[in-house]
């Protein structure tokens, strides 16, 4: 993590309606998600997973709060809180690490397969940013209609579970030393280009580079964090049937939506780095936080050489640990 990335993220953590959102979030979707994904659920006293799933997030945003006006303490301090440390910070208590490790291989992936289907292809089929792979492994025991399964990525933190299933190749499309032998009749890319980078070159370069990765008609299907501005939707009725419906469904996304363009990206800033560093385990990544609005992201992929077919505004899904606002954009190599 560079000193920028640390100081944007404590400059999210100083906006008190983003803060606050965000540890209302957690709180609540944590424990609910421990309570729905743990393999023993029915015996779960709730009233307690609720108890330290609030003292999991006291213990978390106090430590940060320590360190607001110190950015280089920012880093050590999340890495020795990740549940990837060793020992592991007590706040995370057994049933959630349990709940966790079930989501991460089960319903995490039957969620993602709900939501994906309606988009999914057929041929070559490549997960760019694939991280811990288990997409690529659920896909090729659960989808099956893809002839051939590949996960790519710039580090490799497989689990250990799919290493043997799936093919994998490390490799960085912003910064590609020599060529993916490899081409692909369809890609995704989940929750990545935020983390390539925060400047139009360099995210156009991604884009580019997975074009030329693509085959002739091929497909790139993209989940990214939005902002959703109250502009933009009040100019496209898919987007405010869409959006009406989520703020029924789910009353702290439409408090997402109610606030405004910065305190957004102040969200999507905080949700990115404590998911990924604390509850995922991995504080490795970088973190540029390159988030942009809905037709933002639109008309990137655009300029980068792709059409967009679909897109579909998922919000907070419920049943997921780390929800953020989430749009699937389907785009085709033009
Ligand atoms: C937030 S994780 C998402 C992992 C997975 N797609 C998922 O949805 O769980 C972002 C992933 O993108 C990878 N990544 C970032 N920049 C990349 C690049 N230039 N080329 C390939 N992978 C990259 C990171 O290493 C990380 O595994």
């Amino acid at each position: 993590m560079t000193q920028e990335e640390a100081k944007r993220f404590l400059d999210a953590f100083r906006d008190g309606r983003a803060r606050t959102l965000v540890h209302e979030m957690m709180e609540q979707y944590y424990a609910e998600a421990v309570l729905e994904n743990h393999p023993k659920s029915a015996s779960l006293n709730r009233g307690e997973i609720h108890r330290q799933t609030r003292d999991l997030c006291t213990d978390i945003f106090g430590s940060v709060a320590q360190v607001t006006d110190d950015p280089q303490a920012l880093y050590p301090l999340l890495s020795r809180l990740s549940r990837g440390h060793r020992p592991m910070a007590a706040f995370w208590f057994p049933e959630f690490n349990e709940a966790y490790e079930n989501y991460k291989h089960r319903r995490k992936l039957e969620i993602k397969l709900e939501q994906l289907k309606p988009f999914l292809g057929t041929g070559s089929y490549a997960d760019i940013g694939c991280g811990g792979g288990d997409l690529v492994g659920y896909l090729k025991e659960n989808y099956g209609k893809f002839s051939s399964y590949t996960g790519i990525d710039v580090m490799d933190w497989r689990s250990e579970s799919v290493r043997e299933k799936i093919d994998f190749r490390m490799f960085n499309f912003a910064h590609p030393e020599g060529t993916l032998a490899d081409t692909f009749d369809f890609a995704t890319c989940m929750a990545v280009i935020h983390h390539v980078g925060r400047d139009e070159a360099s995210r156009l370069r991604f884009l580019r580079n997975i074009r030329e990765s693509l085959n002739p008609g091929g497909r790139l299907l993209v989940e990214e964090d939005v902002m959703l501005l109250p502009e933009e939707i009040a100019a496209n009725s898919g987007y405010q049937q869409e959006t009406g419906q989520l703020r029924k469904e789910q009353p702290l996304y439409g408090a997402y939506l109610d606030l405004g363009r910065q305190e957004q990206e102040h969200v999507l800033i905080l949700i990115d780095l404590l998911a990924n560093s604390l509850t995922v385990g991995v504080p490795d990544m970088d973190f540029p936080f390159g988030f942009l609005s809905i037709d933002e992201w639109i008309r990137l992929f655009r300029k980068a050489g792709y059409v967009h077919e679909k897109i579909k505004i998922t919000g907070f899904v419920r049943g997921t640990f780390n929800r953020s606002s989430h749009v699937i954009y389907l785009l085709r190599r033009n």
